[in-house]
C-alpha cells in the first residue's frame, strides 16, 4: 500500500497543499488507533465523538454481522423492516415527552436539514406564511450543508468565506442571564410571524469552541419558544447519548424540545446514521388527507438495516452496562487532571462538562504543529480553534485516560 498516495483524495478541513500527511490506519480496538507502522494511538476523541463503547465493540460488530446476511440495505419507500421500527420504538421511548416521530437519515447536517424543513413546513401546513426563519446562536455550528451551515455561526466560524452565499437567518445570543434574555425575548417578538424555530445545542456547543451554558438556558429558551410560539429545535447530534452526564442533554434540564436531532454516538460510532425526532403536535401538522401535507424527503440509505442494527445493539450496550457511570468518573478524573493545566502559560480556562474536557488557551499559532506533538507524545488529539480537548470513548481505562491528560499537560507546558 502506497500511503503517500493521496493524489486522488480530498480530505476534510484541509488545505490540501500544505497540509501535513494524514495518518495511515490499519486497525482500531477498544480506545486505540492502529497505525501502518505498529504504533498506537490513545484516541482522546473517539472519532468526532462517535464511538462512545470504544472501537470494535463485540456486540455491535456481531449485531452487523447478523444483519450483513440478512439483509445489508433496503429502501425505505415504500418497505420497512425490522431494525428501523425497532430502533424508532427504542428512540421514542428513551426521549422524553411526546417526541416519537423518529425520521431517519445518515448524517447530522443533513438531520438539521430535515429538522429545519420540517419546521418550516409545520407552518405552512397551518397556514401560517412567511415562518421561514430560525434563531440561531453565536459561536453555534450544526453542520457544513446549506441550511446547516446557514445557521452555525458564520462571523468566526468555518464557513465564514460563505456567509454572504447562505440563506439568512437570526443570529443570536444565548439567554445566558438576564438581560441576554430580554434581548433574545424582545427581538421575537418583534420578528415572531419570520420565525420557524429557535435552534440551539443543548448545553455544549461543540465545534464552534467547546462552549458550555447552563440547563436554565435551555429552560428560558423553552419559556420563550412558548410564549411567541415558536418551534424548539435541540441538536443534539454531540450531546446525545450521556455525552454530558444524562442520555440526552434535553433530560437534565427537564426540557422536551419540539424536534431534536442525533446522530454521531447514535451508530455507536459503527455506521452512518442520523436522525430526526419530533413531538406528536409536529407530527400531527403533517397527517392530513391532503398528499401536498406531506413530508417530501427521503434520503436513498435513510433507515439503512446495517446502521440500524449497530444503533439498537448500541442502545442494548447503554442498558447493559454503566454508561452513564462511566461518564460520571471520566467527568471527576478530568476534572481532577486537567486542572494540572491551569497553571501554565498561555490558558484561559479549563472546564469540564460530562465527558467533555477542554483546555482553553489564549490562541494556537500552529494546530497543525501541535497536533503532531501529541501523536509523538502516543494519543490522537485534534485541537481546533484555541481548544485543546478530550471527547474520549465512554469504556476508556483510566490509565488510558491519564496518558490523554497527561499528553496536554505535557504538549501545553512545552510551548
Ligand atoms: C451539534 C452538531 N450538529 C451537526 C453536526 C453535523 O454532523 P455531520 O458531520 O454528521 O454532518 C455536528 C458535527 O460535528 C455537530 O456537532
Amino acid at each position: 500500500m502506497d500511503w503517500n498516495h493521496l493524489d486522488n483524495v480530498w480530505l476534510p478541513y484541509a488545505q490540501m497543499k500544505t497540509m501535513r500527511p494524514p495518518l495511515p490506519v490499519v486497525g482500531t480496538q477498544g480506545c486505540r488507533i492502529v497505525l501502518a507502522d505498529g504504533r498506537e494511538l490513545i484516541d482522546g476523541i473517539a472519532s468526532w465523538w462517535t464511538a462512545c463503547h470504544g472501537y470494535n465493540h463485540p456486540h455491535i460488530r456481531q449485531a452487523v454481522e447478523r444483519q450483513l446476511a440478512a439483509m445489508p440495505h433496503v429502501m425505505f419507500g415504500g418497505l420497512v423492516h425490522e431494525q428501523a421500527l425497532t430502533l424508532a420504538k427504542r428512540l421514542a421511548a428513551l426521549l422524553p415527552g411526546d417526541l416519537e416521530r423518529v425520521f431517519f437519515s445518515e448524517s447530522g447536517s443533513v438531520a438539521v436539514e430535515i429538522a429545519m424543513k420540517m419546521a418550516v413546513q409545520y407552518w405552512l401546513n397551518k397556514d401560517e406564511r412567511g415562518r421561514t426563519k430560525f434563531v440561531a446562536f453565536k459561536g453555534g455550528y450544526h453542520g457544513d450543508t446549506t441550511g446547516a451551515m446557514a445557521v452555525s455561526d458564520n462571523g468566526e466560524g468555518m464557513h465564514a468565506m460563505l456567509a454572504g452565499a447562505l440563506p439568512e437567518h437570526f443570529a443570536m445570543n444565548l439567554p445566558l442571564d438576564a438581560s441576554s434574555e430580554a434581548a433574545l425575548s424582545a427581538f421575537i417578538k418583534v420578528h415572531g410571524e419570520e420565525i420557524a424555530g429557535i435552534i440551539v445545542e443543548p448545553l455544549v456547543q461543540g465545534a464552534g469552541g467547546m462552549r458550555f451554558h447552563d440547563e436554565a438556558v435551555l429552560r428560558r429558551l423553552r419559556e420563550t419558544a412558548d410564549r411567541y410560539d415558536c418551534l424548539l429545535i435541540f441538536d443534539e447530534i454531540f450531546t446525545g447519548f450521556g455525552r454530558t452526564g444524562t442520555m440526552f442533554a434535553c433530560e437534565a434540564a427537564g426540557v422536551v424540545p419540539d424536534i431534536v436531532t442525533l446522530s454521531k454516538a447514535l451508530s455507536g460510532g459503527t455506521l452512518p446514521l442520523a436522525a430526526t425526532v419530533a413531538r406528536r403536535k409536529v407530527f400531527e401538522a403533517f397527517w392530513s388527507d391532503d398528499p401536498k401535507a406531506a413530508l417530501m424527503h427521503g434520503p436513498t440509505y435513510m433507515g439503512n438495516p446495517l446502521a440500524c442494527a449497530a444503533a439498537n445493539a448500541s442502545l442494548d450496550l447503554f442498558e447493559r452496562e454503566p454508561r452513564l457511570a462511566q461518564v460520571k468518573a471520566i467527568s471527576e478524573q478530568m476534572t481532577q487532571e486537567l486542572a494540572r493545566c491551569r497553571d501554565l502559560p498561555g490558558i484561559s480556562d479549563v472546564r469540564v462538562k460530562g465527558a467533555i474536557g477542554v483546555v482553553e488557551l489564549e490562541r494556537i499559532d500552529d494546530l497543525s504543529a501541535m497536533r503532531a506533538r501529541f501523536v509523538e507524545q502516543g494519543v490522537f488529539i485534534r485541537p481546533f480553534g484555541n481548544v485543546v480537548y478530550l471527547a474520549p470513548s465512554f469504556t476508556i481505562r483510566p490509565d488510558e485516560l491519564t496518558v490523554l491528560t497527561s499528553a496536554i499537560k505535557a504538549v501545553l507546558g512545552a510551548r
